[in-house]
């Protein structure tokens, strides 16, 4: 006799094939772009298949906690959470970083940010470089990683982000050239130890301004932590309190790199121009053309450039 009763209907035994047609199904219902490629990806975080021989045993059927697990991260990408957190990765400069809600999913534009500081400190052999608002540590440890001799602090306010930058430092082996820590800005470096000694200050600092946090995409807004993002009425008051800090600890000809949003590259290379402590700000543009990262150098102290006229 059969197992299944008479009048009862037997499930679906869930294969690969249809565990993964589903979620595509679920995941398009949900506005994803790309949901086949993002249903095998998920797949294969829940079962450890990769998407090529997801294809070549599509028949496979699979256990009870893999359906589950996988019904779960569908879930969760269902509800806009970004891939990345739901996969708990994201590469930046070729290597994986762990991200969690805590901190901001590093963006490819930010690389401009890691080879500007990686050009300047190229033949200087122990640059100290500084990271303001690390979140996954993401520019600390790639410029860490390109300047095996350099000395790199990593500063966030959140506490929570800097947990995450620390497994990141330890994963790809330069915790112990990285100092963390906690606070405001360039608050937490030493002022009398550090005073004009720094040789580039890194910032990816939150740009949007607040009439446009509303306007975010769902991944972004509803998932990524507030802190990263919102840069006050206009997105640019991280960077002008920078641009009045940094002095402070660069040395002449360091330079200051700031990322900035579409369409703030002027105003906040005014903002440095009318402050005196740079020269002419430079802007570097990303892969779209749009003005990424804004670069000050800082001038000659007037004592310096007396000594060397004379
Ligand atoms: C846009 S995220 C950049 C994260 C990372 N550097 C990257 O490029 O992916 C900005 C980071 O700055 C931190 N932050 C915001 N305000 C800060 C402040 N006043 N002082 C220090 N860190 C701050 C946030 O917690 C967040 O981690």
């Amino acid at each position: 006799m059969s197992r299944v009763s008479r009048g009862t209907v037997a499930a679906a035994i869930p294969t690969i094939r249809i565990v993964v047609d589903e979620a595509e199904r679920r995941l398009a219902a949900a506005g994803i772009e790309q949901p086949a490629l993002e249903a095998a990806w998920l797949l294969e975080h829940a079962v450890g298949i990769s998407p090529l021989m997801q294809r070549v045993h599509a028949g496979r059927e699979l256990t009870v906690t893999e359906s589950e697990c996988m019904r779960i991260l569908v879930s969760r990408r269902a509800r806009r959470e970004p891939l990345q957190y739901v996969l708990g990765t994201q590469e930046f400069c070729g290597k994986a970083f762990q991200v969690t809600p805590a901190v901001l999913i590093p963006r490819p534009e930010s690389v401009l940010l890691v080879a500007e500081a990686v050009r300047r400190c190229a033949n200087l052999p122990a640059a100290t470089v500084v990271d303001v608002g690390t979140g996954s540590g993401c520019l600390a440890v790639s410029v860490a990683l390109a300047l095996p001799e350099a000395r790199v602090f990593a500063i966030d306010l959140s506490a929570e982000a800097l947990l995450v930058a620390r497994r990141n430092m330890v994963q790809h082996g330069c915790d112990a050239r990285i100092d963390c820590r906690e606070g405001d800005l360039l608050a937490p470096l030493d002022e009398a130890e550090w005073l004009q000694k720094i040789d580039v200050i890194v910032s990816n600092p939150p740009y949007i301004a607040d009439g446009e946090m509303s306007t975010l995409q769902p991944e972004v807004g509803g998932f990524e932590p507030r802190l990263a993002l919102a840069g006050g009425p206009d997105g640019m008051e991280v960077h002008r309190r920078l641009l009045q800090q940094a002095p402070t600890y660069l040395r002449s000809g360091g330079a200051l790199l700031m990322e900035v949003g579409l369409g703030q590259a002027a105003a906040v290379c005014r903002v440095a121009e009318e402050g005196g402590w740079f020269r002419a700000a430079t802007v570097l543009h990303d892969d779209a053309g749009i003005g990424r990262v804004v670069c000050c150098e800082k001038r000659e102290s007037r004592r310096e450039t007396l000594s060397s006229n004379s």
